[in-house]
């Protein structure tokens, strides 16, 4: 019997909690029927821990996470903090984890399914099929960089100051892992940055292609201005495998990259860590989905992302490789049989809610044992 697992799960704000739920039952499915043994905490994050304890990440909640071999997340945020100061903001709940865990690696597929192909916003011949893999730096760029912050000058002007930095180790290590990937996909790579006008960009193409040269020759590589790689994204996106982006031209190209899949709820993502001296390497997996305060608690928000995402951390933290194929194929076979949440509903299908297609998806697995 395989040792224990550690796992923190983090259900969050909105849906996370609900569809959370629904991996729940996949989990306690395996332990019966797959004799996985996972040892499994939960702890609070964003507005549920700034309701329970006055902020957003505890830090009772990252060394659970720092204990952990994998963390499940849900989702962050809704109307009820939005006004919050800046310092209190539930989005800094999943920030927190990111940096301080040292999670510089976003892995966000986007994947068009067959059954769903027609609940993209484009033609099906120009989405069927697609499969890409955007690595999102996630540690590092605007989103921390310093000198960042609001000044007022004597005469109480203000000026809202972000700064983009990126040191060569920093671009260095993300691309690395966007090869690896590629390798084990259709060997191509296409860097973004805006080179033409951004002094991080410009490093960011040179480190990019110096690592290429040195290790990943085998490896096609391509870089494309982020803003023209937006536009390739509508016109053609079947021409990507994986896209290596920074952490702000990341979070919109992977919002993009998800829109064009027309099934938010069916897309997962893994963030990862470097590998340790002892072979541990920190990883949080969550839904690309938001908590969708709107639709919470009524039972009708879509768990495939949510366990989606634990199939993904079943592959990369535990190596269960088959157990997380399983998983895929179980969600694939739902929808492709008829059962959809509101989310990706089409005419002539049945319309379910969440745990009636949590409860699906254990039937698939079942099938397939
Ligand atoms: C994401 C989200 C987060 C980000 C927010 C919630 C801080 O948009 O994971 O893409 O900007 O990284
Ligand atoms: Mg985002």
């Amino acid at each position: 019997m395989p040792a224990n697992k550690k796992l923190l799960i983090l259900p969050g704000d909105g849906i996370g909690p609900e569809v959370m739920r629904e991996v729940r039952r996949i989990i306690e499915w395996m332990e019966q029927r797959r004799h996985a043994r996972f040892e499994i905490s939960e702890g609070l994050v964003g507005g549920a821990a700034l309701d329970a304890e006055g902020v957003p990440c505890p830090d009772s909640t990252v060394a659970a996470a720092r204990a952990a071999d994998a963390v499940l997340f849900g989702s962050v945020g809704g109307p009820k903090w939005d006004s919050l100061p800046f310092e209190r903001r539930p989005e800094l709940g999943i920030l927190r984890l990111r940096k301080e865990l040292g999670l510089f690696a976003n892995l966000r597929p986007a994947v068009v399914l067959d059954p769903l192909v027609d609940a993209s916003s484009l033609k099906p011949e120009v989405v069927r099929g697609l499969d890409i893999m955007i690595v999102r730096e996630s540690t590092g760029g605007i989103y921390f960089g310093e000198p960042r912050g609001i000044t007022t000058d004597a005469a109480g002007r203000r000026t809202g100051i972000d700064t983009e930095v990126y040191t060569e180790e920093e671009i260095a290590r993300v691309a690395r892992i966007a090869f690896d990937l590629a390798r084990k996909r259709r060997n191509k790579v296409t860097s973004t940055e805006k080179a033409n006008v951004m002094q991080s960009g410009r490093l960011w193409r040179a480190v990019v292609s110096e690592v290429h040269k040195a290790e990943f020759p085998d490896v096609q590589l391509e870089h494309m201005y982020a803003d023209n790689a937006a536009m390739q994204l509508c016109s053609r996106p079947k021409q990507f495998d994986v896209i290596l982006a920074s952490n702000l031209f990341g979070d919109l190209l992977s919002d993009l990259a998800a829109a064009l899949t027309g099934s938010l709820g069916m897309l997962p993502s893994a963030t990862l860590g470097a590998v340790q001296p002892d072979g541990r390497r920190h990883a949080l997996y969550e839904p690309i989905h938001g908590s969708a305060p709107d639709i919470a608690g009524k039972g009708i928000a879509n768990p495939s992302a949510q366990i989606l995402s634990f199939a993904m951390l079943l592959r990369w933290s535990f190596g269960m490789e088959e157990d997380a194929r399983m998983i895929e194929t179980a969600v694939e076979k739902v929808v492709a049989g008829g059962l959809r949440t509101a989310d990706i509903m089409q005419p002539g299908m049945a319309r379910v809610g969440t745990a009636v297609m949590g409860e699906a998806v254990v039937r698939e697995l079942e099938k397939l044992a």
